[in-house]
């Protein structure tokens, strides 16, 4: 039994205990990046469906593929849809560094609090599969925890840090480093940066290689 399976019910807690702040909702942030248009997205690690669920209820136009490999989080993202009567997406339980999905299907991929908690091979995996399921002139969008500048934010996040700095023995390399730096590795550039609520939304064009 993975951690998600334990906490799966209780997991979006996390959105009211740190996004509902006053300030910059990531979620609503990830949200106004995507136009209510035609467009297919995948929400990479979708967990819940955190990122998308509102997204999904903007248009039955935005086509919404969730990859997760926990079911019990998915489950807990089905009955969401379900009880929305959300017929725009589409919930599969995979492994996101193989998704099986064609190359070049989405305008959008959004990968939400997962890279942090995740080995770097694990992480390179889940962003060379990103690079390989968007369109050439698709989105990828990526919600972290950000460094707190304040000293009350710093305060308010500490048991965060401790919890993920616990959970995983690469998170503390991963939350200091240039994002920038990290991700033209994987030749994706960065396009926009928006600091929200204990975390930031970075918005990347592929590099076309
Ligand atoms: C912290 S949750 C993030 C959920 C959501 N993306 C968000 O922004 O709140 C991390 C999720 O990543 C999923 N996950 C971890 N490794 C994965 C993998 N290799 N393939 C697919 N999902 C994975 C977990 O099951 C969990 O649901």
């Amino acid at each position: 039994m993975n951690t998600y399976s334990t906490i799966s019910k209780a997991y979006d807690l996390l959105d009211r205990t740190y996004f509902a702040e006053k300030g910059n909702n990531p979620r609503k942030v990830i949200q106004e990046l995507i136009p209510d248009a035609s467009v297919k997205v995948l929400d990479m690690c979708c967990g819940t469906l955190s990122n998308t669920f509102s997204i999904a209820k903007m248009s039955n136009l935005i086509k919404i593929t969730g990859v997760d490999i926990s079911e019990e989080m998915l489950s807990v993202a089905k009955k969401k849809c379900q009880d929305a009567h959300l017929q725009n997406v589409c919930l599969r339980c995979e492994d996101a560094t193989n998704t099986k999905i064609e190359n070049e299907t989405f305008d959008y991929v959004v990968i939400g609090l997962v890279l942090h908690e995740s080995s770097p091979k694990l992480r390179q995996e889940i962003i060379n599969e990103a690079y390989r399921v968007l369109k050439k002139d698709g989105k990828l969008i990526v919600l972290e925890w950000e460094q707190q500048k304040s000293l009350i934010w710093k305060i308010k996040f500490f048991p965060l840090y401790v919890t993920e700095s616990m959970g995983c023995l690469s998170f503390k390399n991963f939350y200091k480093c240039n994002k920038e730096i990290y991700f033209n590795q994987f030749n994706f550039l960065m396009k926009k940066e928006i600091s929200c609520n204990y975390s930031v939304v970075m918005e990347f064009e592929k590099s076309l290689l």
